[in-house]
């Protein structure tokens, strides 16, 4: 569907041209003053310049050309704006249409192209901690907004599985294990099925080896482990995908329950096949030269303001390091996936990382002039009092233990206010809390720092996560007591209320399109309380289930219903979802 300002903007364009002027003065815009009109177009003020007239002449003569039925108001005020409400027809019509529509008439923008959204950034053997909620939440709600516009989307996890933390853990288990079979390299047979360790074992083993990373024996042995299971080692390589195994089912448990999902479970291992041939054509072709025993691509430009490093491609020992991994991983990617642009989602401390990969990336044509590549560096997420979140033992806080406090904080709410019968508790409880959990993040402009605040996000009034779902549940107990509600149509306007609830129903499209473009799913947020805000308003001025009117009152009804369908399809996209009752 097209939307409502290229609708009336093409109309208003028409109408310049049809008063003898320049078409193109007819941009539309929302009103700055929602107290005097809907939508307003200046485009008089400009043209008097070129025609040497007074505005207001310009803007009368304009608004005389313009259709009647279209409009509640037509006004040209001094000194020149046209002033424009639309007519109670024109909004039953569009609404009506966008209640039929499917996606609500948001148009497919992305047919045929596909999208590559790199999030989550879990590092294998890790347990998740409070570092990976943004990446994790602010990533799917992109994926999922791509993919309500038609794009095809790939997300993938891209696992942290072939680092140092990997050699840590092998050389902790050789000294605690040394009897292993994996560790004598004379052994021929094949390695146990199962793992010699469980999920809790190996979330104690990596700390404890990461702890002695400064004795310089260790770390040693670290290294080295690392770089023979980099070259194929057979029992490290075994010890890896035991790894790989235990803590990527824990890893997904734990995606799960915050619904983010990944149709890729690719890793930094997944990327190393294709180094050496990258590595090869780019020392071949000139793009990557020798500096200091390593090799290196320079990606400084003109016109840089801070300086661009060169990006290290080789490190002086021989290997390769993260960005090494991040142009394989461009290479497959390309390879098989064919993208039409590469998103990624981490700290913003990693912008410059993921400057010089992209330019890299460019200057050694891993991928082509068209594909677009794209990073979402988000900023960090504080506790309440604005200082990094912290433990009380001033450790980092695990992801699992916020997700449990926030569920502990709303079930106690949802028990004492007696929300819901004994065997919902948890369901809704959890539906709350992720809601007030997601919304709270999401809410905030990604690139901006933000403090958690367990009690303001899962407040029930306020812009919150909760608040939005109170308006849903609202309106979905009053359906359920109307009945069938499905197919009844849209009316006009009945009050001023309800003519304010279907105006911003129509800025649905535009808020989601300006939340793709700018990578901003907080813009998701932003329409969604208005939204609601509307259908409260809406709802306290108008007896909807007392009406006794019963055209009337079916037209109330398919109103708030379509209202109700936009705020759970925008939830949706945000990553949550609406419990029954609340
Ligand atoms: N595992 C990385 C980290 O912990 C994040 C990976 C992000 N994605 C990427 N393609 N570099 O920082």
């Amino acid at each position: 569907m097209e939307k409502i300002l290229d609708i009336i903007t093409s109309k208003m364009q028409q109408a310049f041209a049809d008063a003898g002027f320049d078409a193109s003065f007819g941009r539309v815009t929302v009103s700055n003053r929602p107290d005097l009109c809907e939508y307003q177009c200046n485009g008089a003020l400009a043209a008097a310049k070129q025609y040497k007239c007074a505005p207001i002449q310009i803007a009368r003569a304009v608004a005389e050309k313009l259709a009647a039925a279209d409009y509640s108001m037509i006004e040209a005020v001094m000194p020149g704006f046209i002033n424009l409400k639309l007519s109670d027809h024109f909004l039953q019509t569009y609404l009506e249409e966008m209640r039929t529509a499917g996606s609500f008439g948001v148009p497919k923008l992305g047919r045929g192209k596909t999208v590559v959204i790199d999030y989550g950034g879990a590092n294998v053997a890790k347990p998740l901690h409070i570092g990976h909620l943004r990446p994790a939440i602010i990533g799917e709600a992109m994926k999922r907004l791509y993919k309500f516009f038609g794009y095809n989307t790939i997300g993938d996890v891209h696992l942290g599985d072939w680092g140092l933390q990997m050699g840590l853990i092998i050389a902790e288990l050789h000294e605690r294990q040394p009897e292993l079979p994996y560790f004598d390299p004379d052994f021929q047979g094949e390695y146990p099925a199962e793992a010699p360790f469980t999920i809790s074992q190996l979330e104690e083993i990596y700390p404890t080896a990461s702890a002695k990373k400064a004795d310089p024996d260790f770390s040693r042995k670290a290294h080295q482990a690392t770089f023979e299971l980099q070259q194929g080692r057979r029992g490290y390589r075994a010890i890896w995908q035991h790894i790989m195994n235990v803590s990527v089912a824990d890893l997904k448990k734990n995606y799960d329950n915050l619904n983010v999902h990944f149709e890729q479970w690719l890793g930094e291992s997944d990327a190393d096949p294709y180094i050496p041939a990258m590595v090869a054509d780019m020392k071949a072709r000139g793009i990557a030269v020798p500096s200091e025993g390593a090799w290196v691509i320079p990606v400084a430009q003109e016109g840089d303001k801070k300086e661009v490093p060169p990006c290290i491609l080789v490190k002086s020992d021989g290997s390769s390091i993260y960005a090494t991994t991040d142009l394989a991983t461009m290479v497959q990617r390309m390879r098989d996936w064919h993208p039409d642009k590469m998103l990624y989602v981490t700290d913003k401390r990693q912008n410059l990382h993921f400057e010089q990969v992209f330019r890299a990336a460019r200057k050694a044509g891993i991928v082509t002039p068209e594909v677009e590549l794209e990073h979402i560096g988000f900023g960090t997420m504080n506790g309440s009092d604005g200082k990094p979140f912290k433990t009380r033992d001033g450790g980092v806080l695990r992801l699992e233990t916020l997700i449990s406090d926030m569920t502990d904080f709303v079930r106690a709410k949802v028990v004492e206010n007696q929300i819901v019968s004994a065997d919902a508790v948890e369901d809704t409880t959890r539906k709350i809390a992720m809601g007030a959990l997601k919304y709270g993040d999401l809410s905030n402009q990604p690139t901006k720092d933000y403090n958690f605040d367990m009690e303001r996000f899962a407040a029930f009034e306020g812009n919150t996560g909760p608040y939005i779902l109170y308006t849903i549940v609202r309106i979905k107990s009053i359906l359920a007591k109307y009945g069938p509600w499905e197919s009844l149509p849209i009316q006009a306007p009945a009050n001023p209320a309800a003519k304010e609830l279907m105006l911003s129903v129509t800025k649905f499209a535009p808020a989601l399109e300006s939340a793709l473009r700018s990578s901003a799913p907080n813009l998701v947020c932003a329409y969604i309380y208005e939204l609601a805000g509307c259908v409260n308003k809406f709802y306290h001025e108008t007896r909807i289930l007392g009406e006794e009117d019963e055209h009337l009152k079916s037209g109330y009804i398919a109103l708030i219903a379509l209202a109700k369908n936009i705020l759970e399809t925008s939830i949706n996209l945000l990553g949550f979802e609406a419990p029954e009752k609340m």
